[in-house]
């Protein structure tokens, strides 16, 4: 048994030590919300944050997970800055990547109290969207910032 701290809640599960957390998250718990990619570090679409920070869940052995603070987007409050700036910018397409890339800002705002562009860009990079919403991305990261009076 493994114990595992996800969204504030504990879970045991009973499962391979070396099986990706991203199907323990998706196919033992249900929380489908972090998606499948490309399975290899390459597309971010899978992005969790683990004790913060964020990490790609389909590259990662659960057992490295164990008694770490796991956060999922469903973790998120629905009222999280984040998803509020995403909606009023409407962000997504088909909805794919979304999950990562909101991990992911919720991780820059959390490491970097005013990032500029470049900073942006470079923490935004690596999370892939074949419906091209970067430019919507953007600007919903610089609503958020300015939202709290770091824009
Ligand atoms: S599915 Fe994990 S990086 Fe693509
Ligand atoms: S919204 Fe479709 S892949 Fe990003």
């Amino acid at each position: 048994m493994i114990s595992l701290e996800i969204n504030g809640k504990g879970y045991e599960v009973d499962v391979n030590s070396e099986v990706p957390i991203l199907w323990v998250i998706r196919e033992h718990l249900q929380l489908t919300g972090t998606k499948y990619g490309c399975g290899v570090g390459l597309c971010g679409s899978c992005t969790i944050l683990i004790d913060g920070r964020a990490q790609r869940s389909c590259q990662i052995p659960v057992h490295e997970t164990a008694g770490r603070r796991i956060t999922t987007v469903e973790g998120l409050p629905a009222d999280h800055l984040v998803k509020r700036a995403w909606i009023e910018e409407q962000v997504p397409q088909c909805g794919y990547c979304q999950p990562g890339q909101i991990m992911q800002a919720v991780a820059l705002l959390s490491e970097d109290s005013s990032p500029d562009e470049e900073k942006i860009l470079a923490a935004m990079d690596g999370i892939l969207c074949r419906c091209g919403t970067y430019p919507r991305i953007k600007r919903a990261i610089r609503r958020a910032l300015k939202e709290v009076g770091r824009g």
